[in-house]
């Protein structure tokens, strides 16, 4: 597969919050293959140290090691950020850019726990926002989902279709996007912002060295049939068989991580290159894939069977969901390349290879 892409040959600096995470790691691969240098602070609440040094190892950069800073911490601590930049500027690397992946992200524990959810993901934006202002740090990327659109009234989803998140988790990457939207609007400062609303990311590194590894349990579909393909779990639940779909099983938008990954890339190449300005773009391939889809799909390509059972549907889901993602393929030099067959291959190999995650 060949990308149209073009390398920026000034060395900037980037700091990655959550870079540690699904996301945030395939993400920092990248950037670190294009040339940037890479400041990644994460908690590791949900994610595993370990995991840097499979991303120095597939970069294949020589002494990559000083191309990265690890920072373990958090991004609701104010005097941290400030130091991270006061740090790099004294290093003669000031932050160029922010990539925000940091975050809290299950709809089921937003509900049992909004004040973490408000507070994690609120909060600490804001707190992130003001010490890159403080350093005239106007650039972010940030990591917003589909699930702020709530229940569709049209589909495909455009980003100009309502905003009606329906949990916690939603109403908190909303929240986010309107402060963007205030802050953006303020003529003093010059603010680049960009925010992501990913619908289904899923798969991995296709060589299986890097994937998901979710220290919370996961309630997503491509973590628990992979799951329960290596025996951890005895069958896939699916939620409901009665949906308006053609099968009766929910329909959504995955798409490849790598995918994913790329247009934080084209994100970046597009901010730095603007002046101001405040896009929203839906991340998504456009097209919509039922449950059993899936499950028939991840069987054929690997070679396996997924016992499955239906149960009652999950409180919250909708029926349908997919994206119109033409205004990011018009904005970004970026267009989906992978497959859902590859979705399917590379979710198993890094299962296969990595049965316990970076453990
Ligand atoms: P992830 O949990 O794998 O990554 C998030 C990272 O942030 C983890 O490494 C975690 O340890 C870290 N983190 C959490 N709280 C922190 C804090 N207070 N300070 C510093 N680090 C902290 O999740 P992901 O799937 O990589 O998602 C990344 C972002 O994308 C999140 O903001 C999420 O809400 C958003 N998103 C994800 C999906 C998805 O399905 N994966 C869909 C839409 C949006
Ligand atoms: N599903 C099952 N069984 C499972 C898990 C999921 O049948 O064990 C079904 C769900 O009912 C749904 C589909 O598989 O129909 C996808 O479910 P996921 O939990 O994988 O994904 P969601 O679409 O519910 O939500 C995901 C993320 C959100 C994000 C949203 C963006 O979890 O954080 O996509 O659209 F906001």
């Amino acid at each position: 597969m060949v990308r149209k892409s073009f390398t920026l040959t000034i060395m900037k600096t980037i700091l990655v919050t959550g870079g540690a995470g699904f996301i945030g790691s395939h993400t920092s691969l990248l950037l670190l293959k294009k040339g940037f240098n890479l400041i990644i602070l994460d908690s590791f609440l949900n994610s595993n140290p370990k995991v840097i040094e499979r991303i120095s190892e597939l970069s294949g950069i020589k002494n990559v090691q000083k191309r990265i800073e690890l920072i373990k911490g958090d991004i609701r601590d104010q005097k941290l950020l400030e130091r991270i930049f006061d740090f790099a500027k004294i290093n003669n690397n000031p932050i160029d850019a922010v990539i925000h992946f940091a975050g809290l992200k299950s709809v089921s524990d937003s509900l049992e726990n909004p004040f973490d959810y408000w507070e994690v993901n609120v909060l600490g934006t804001i707190k992130l926002l003001q010490v890159m202002e403080k350093n005239n740090c106007f650039t972010i990327i940030f990591s917003s989902s589909a699930t702020i659109y709530g229940v569709p009234k049209d589909l495909p989803l455009k980003e100009i279709s309502d905003i009606n998140p329906v949990n916690t988790y939603g109403e908190t990457k909303a929240a986010i996007e309107k402060i963007f939207r205030d802050v953006s609007k303020v003529k003093s400062k010059k603010w680049r912002m960009i925010t992501l609303r990913y619908f289904n990311p899923v798969g991995a590194h296709p060589t299986g060295k890097m994937g998901e590894d979710p220290l919370i349990e996961p309630n997503n579909l491509f973590p628990y049939i992979s799951q329960v393909a290596i025996g951890r779990k005895e069958k896939l639940r699916i939620f409901g068989n009665n949906w308006p779909t053609f099968d009766g099983t929910c329909i959504r938008d995955y798409i490849h991580i790598m995918d994913l990954a790329e247009s934080h890339i084209a994100s970046l190449e597009f901010l730095l290159k603007s002046s101001s300005l405040l896009l929203n773009l839906n991340i998504g391939t456009g097209i919509g894939r039922s449950v059993l889809e899936i499950v028939k799909t991840f069987e054929k390509v690997n070679n396996l069977v997924i016992p499955y059972s239906f149960v009652e549907r999950r409180e919250g889901d909708i029926a349908v969901n997919y994206a119109d993602n033409k205004k990011a393929l018009s904005f970004l030099n970026w267009r989906p390349i992978y497959t859902l067959e590859d979705m399917c291959r590379d979710s198993w190999k890094w299962q296969k290879m990595n049965p316990n995650g970076y453990k």
